[in-house]
């Protein structure tokens, strides 16, 4: 997907329909999660957004660690994933609560997930804003989801087309010029 052929499309979900998502699996991750001070896990940069938002309604304490997994040119995954930042982190018999923007192929999630699981870690939670299920490479389900959308490549609130967008406040779709 190149920046010429495409350009800024409708708003597919607007701020306040997040916000009301966001809120609503943050209540079911704060029912879940005992007070044992869970690691709250954000992929850097599409979490970014997301994650401010999830952890300011959580009503445990817990302690913030982002961490960069790098896997996509465009909107081709590569299916080969990075991840950068665990290494330096302690997460034996700790709660994990991973925090996504976007599940689409799953390569992504999948490799983390295993990289978190071999830290010997108590229990591991994946929280996503977006899936596209229909997408799906690897098996993956992730634990919270805000929105299930269809196969449409979106950007704002923390995601990307090409490092641009990630700002706006609403999600929209990119569409054809
Ligand atoms: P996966 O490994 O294919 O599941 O890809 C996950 C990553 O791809 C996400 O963290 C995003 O960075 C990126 N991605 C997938 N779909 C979209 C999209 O529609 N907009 C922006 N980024 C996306």
């Amino acid at each position: 997907m190149s920046t010429m052929e495409f350009e800024l499309g409708e708003v597919l979900l607007e701020r306040g329909q997040i916000a009301t998502a966001v809120g609503r699996i943050a209540r079911e991750i704060s029912l879940d999660f005992g007070d044992d001070r869970p690691v709250v896990i954000p992929l850097l940069t599409g979490a970014f957004v997301f994650c401010a938002d999830l952890v300011r309604e959580l009503s445990f304490d817990c302690q913030i660690e982002y961490i960069k997994a790098s896997s996509y040119q465009g909107s081709n995954s590569t299916g080969k994933v990075a991840v950068e930042g665990l290494e330096k982190l302690d997460l034996k018999n700790r709660s994990i609560l991973i925090v996504e923007d976007i599940i689409d192929t799953g390569l992504t999630l999948s490799k983390v997930s295993q990289e978190v699981w071999s830290k010997s870690p108590k229990a591991v939670k994946i929280a996503t804003l977006l899936d596209k299920p229909s997408r799906r490479k690897v098996e993956l389900k992730p634990d919270y989801t805000c929105f299930t959308i269809p196969d449409h490549f979106v950007v704002g609130y923390g995601l990307d087309f090409n490092e641009r967008y990630r700002n706006l406040p609403d999600i929209h779709q990119m569409r054809m010029k």
